[in-house]
């Protein structure tokens, strides 16, 4: 087995695929002792510590969404990829569930777009929640149960409506990106060290237990000198990063929930991908899943306090199986606007399960042997 991971980390033609496959692989399971785990803290050959902006954002405002005080994240670089910051778990105790009810109840909601609107009437999608939620509740019956429309969400576009069939965005088709999610995400491009972003576009990701990310480049924004944010919860996954060459191997690294990522300068425009979700992965820093457990102390007018033992109930039992994923883009810079005309160079893909090309509405895939799904601007 150390032999086989030996191998894979040459350089050669599409070293990434080869990776990506070796990591998705379910039986025999991969060796996983090159994955990196940040949240260990241990700072060595490949891992650096970072300094972030501490006196960027107060420690009222950091809290306000549910983050601790910047002096308390643990952020990390990655040798060889200058302008990649890993902020392991940056979140208070108990203000995960807020966001993740945010992203199973409230960002699912119109005017956001979502994979069921591809072919489903308005009417059918109006409440995925509301009619997901009762059945989610109640304790499975034993017999198999159809899927409902929350465990059929791939994705939700907020903002700039990412268009997956011409991998644009465009000023025809905007509705206001969610206050809270901007909010949050300033704060940590703020202490991350890039002030006056501004949050455009979101792609929210919900992967099932076998689902996977294919290689893929985000290069659709206009302003590449913006970060590009990524938020995690509940299930962990693995995380390659890439190069600018798919001849050259990823880095393996855990995302485990409530860890942050922010690619920026070099590593904005990096291949990567999620090859595999990580079920039951023993996590004790996850902040999940005990934390609205009755007696458990949470600090006055928390984020905590806003998330009912009804909505945990279903956001909890979505989460033993899955796992969700924001990622938050600046489209244009300061004073930028849309071009008259566009070129397509872009690229991207999302979660898929493998099953077919159902989920992404039409967006242009390339199918390999294995089954994994990926886009590629190549
Ligand atoms: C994306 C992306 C990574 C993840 O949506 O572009 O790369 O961790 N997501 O799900
Ligand atoms: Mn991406």
């Amino acid at each position: 087995m150390a032999k086989m991971a030996a191998s894979m980390v040459e350089h050669g033609e599409d070293a990434f695929r080869t990776l990506f496959k070796f990591y998705r692989r379910k039986h025999p399971p991969p060796d996983l002792s090159n994955v990196i785990d940040f949240s260990k803290g241990i700072v060595g050959d490949k891992v650096l510590s970072t300094n972030l902006e501490l006196t960027a954002v107060s420690d009222g405002e950091a809290s306000r969404v549910g983050l601790r005080p910047v002096r308390d994240w643990r952020a990390f670089g990655l040798h060889g990829y200058p302008g990649f910051i890993f902020i392991a778990n940056p979140f208070l105790q108990g203000s995960q569930p807020f966001w993740l009810r945010q992203c199973l109840k409230t960002y699912p909601q119109k005017p956001n777009v979502c994979n069921l609107d591809m072919h489903m009437s308005p009417e059918d999608t109006d409440d995925i929640w509301g009619k997901s939620a009762n059945i989610l509740r109640s304790p499975p019956c034993g017999k198999k149960e159809p899927k409902t429309l929350l465990e059929k969400l791939r994705w939700v576009t907020l903002g700039y409506h990412y268009n997956w069939n011409t991998k644009t965005y465009s000023p025809d088709h905007y509705t206001p990106f969610p206050a809270d999610l901007q909010c949050l995400s300033s704060l940590i491009a703020a202490g991350a060290g890039f002030p006056g972003f501004h949050a455009e576009a979101g792609i929210l990701n919900y992967y099932r237990s076998d689902s996977s990310l294919g290689i893929h480049v985000d290069e659709s924004e206009l302003d590449h000198t913006r970060p590009l944010l990524s938020f995690c919860f509940g299930q962990s996954a693995i995380f390659l990063l890439g190069s600018t060459r798919r001849e050259d191997p990823p880095t393996a690294m855990y995302m485990h929930s409530g860890d942050v990522m922010v690619m920026s300068g070099q590593s904005r425009l990096l291949y990567h991908a999620v090859p595999r979700i990580l079920q039951d992965l023993p996590h004790p820093h996850c902040g999940l899943g005990t934390t609205l457990s009755k007696g458990q102390v949470s600090p006055e007018g928390s984020l905590a306090d806003e998330v009912s033992g009804e909505d945990w109930a279903v956001c909890s039992r979505y989460i033993q199986s899955s796992r969700v994923n924001m990622t938050v883009r600046q489209v244009l810079g300061p004073g930028q606007s849309f071009p008259e005309v566009r070129t397509r160079n872009d690229s991207d893909a999302g979660p898929t399960d493998g099953y077919g090309e159902g989920d992404r509405g039409g967006q242009k895939r390339r199918r390999s042997d294995s089954g994994e799904t990926e886009s590629s601007n190549t």
